[in-house]
């Protein structure tokens, strides 16, 4: 094992050990398998290659000052992928199954687990495709469940520091009854231009409106959106945003702050009268914006002036990883031990 800079991890792909695997056929699970091929032999003509039907999602396992590893809430990430799969017509992955693949590949790969000291974390990847030969448009008949593990650092460089965002009128990540409230690959895909905008404009991500009207907020890049003001956490409600656990999560501990918790249409223009803002997700954590700029308008929505995040947003951020760390009571029973 080559040594790794821990501190200095992007959050990229290194590969570990080993990777675990269920294939699904004659419409059931098959005898979960470890494997330490990074490669998946695949037919050419897999539905997932030309359809797009492919689900995956995105935890992290903690190295704990306790000694302990934790992974955060992850029956919310089964029950994600489930709907995911409803929405896609592929089998689910029961919450067993998954959790139980989760807890063995982190235990397979516990010398990847990055230290705690480092700031980084062993990010954990499910990954669900179609891949019966078709050239039909139909589900497949057969499917393979895969969960790989790498270490990776901080999503934005510089950690927990604020970030400016662009609004983007030319591209929609989904439509209102499409896809974007489940975690599949056609998202990204779509998200990849209006991401690349964003950062010739020097932007650190692009920052998306309801595709419909153009007026409320939808999401920020591969997070949610929350808003603060009058010691009142608003986030967005849309049927085009990814149900963010991290979100959820944030809205409990927001609550058990002293905070009002709103979860509603959010119009571009209240953007204005926040105290503090700041995108959220598993990658992201909490991820702190200095501003939302509006091109069309040439409005601009400051929400750190300095360059600091908001107090809320830095307690808010602080008691998050305090639980995923074990260093607070978990009282809401978010976190499960995976290695003593
Ligand atoms: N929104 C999108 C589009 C995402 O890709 C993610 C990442 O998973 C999130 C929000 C945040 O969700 P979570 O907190 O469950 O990681
Ligand atoms: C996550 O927050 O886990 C994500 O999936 C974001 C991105 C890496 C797709």
């Amino acid at each position: 094992m080559e040594k790794i800079d821990w501190k200095n991890l992007s959050f990229g792909y290194i590969k570990t050990d080993y990777n675990v695997r269920c294939y699904y056929r004659d419409g059931k699970w098959g005898e979960v398998e470890v494997c330490s091929e990074e490669t998946i032999p695949m037919h050419m003509a897999a539905v997932c290659l030309h359809y797009g039907q492919e689900a995956f999602e995105g935890m992290k396992a903690y190295r704990c000052p306790d000694g302990h590893v934790r992974v955060f809430r992850t029956e919310e990430n089964a029950a994600r992928m489930q709907a995911t799969a409803r929405g896609l017509l592929m089998p689910e992955v029961p919450t067993e199954m998954f959790n139980g693949m989760i807890d063995r590949v982190v235990r397979l790969n516990e010398r990847w687990i990055p230290p705690y000291e480092s700031g980084a974390t062993l990010y954990i990847r499910p990954l669900l495709i179609g891949t019966s030969p078709q050239v039909g448009v139909h589900p497949s008949r057969e499917y393979l469940f895969v969960i790989f593990v790498t270490p990776v650092g901080p999503y934005f460089k510089g950690g927990f520091s604020t970030n400016p965002y662009v609004i983007t009128r030319d591209y929609d990540r989904s439509a209102p009854l499409g896809t974007g409230c489940y975690k599949v690959g056609g998202n990204y895909a779509a998200s990849l231009k209006a991401n690349q905008w964003a950062h010739e404009q020097g932007y650190s991500c692009e920052f998306y409106l309801d595709a419909k009207e153009k007026k409320y907020i939808d999401e920020c890049g591969a997070a949610n959106f929350f808003g603060i003001k009058d010691n009142t956490y608003v986030t967005p409600k849309s049927t085009s945003i990814l149900p963010s656990v991290t979100n959820k999560s944030l809205m409990q501990l927001a609550e058990d702050l002293g905070l009002k918790v709103e979860r509603r249409q959010i119009p571009e223009e209240e953007l204005a009268t926040f105290e503090e803002a700041g995108a959220c997700g598993t990658a992201a954590v909490i991820s702190p914006i200095e501003r939302i700029d509006d091109p069309e308008t040439g409005r601009s929505y400051v929400f750190s002036k300095d360059g600091k995040p908001g107090p809320i947003s830095t307690k808010l951020f602080n008691k998050l990883i305090a639980i995923q760390y074990g260093i607070e009571p978990d009282v809401h029973g978010w976190t499960r031990v995976v290695i003593d």
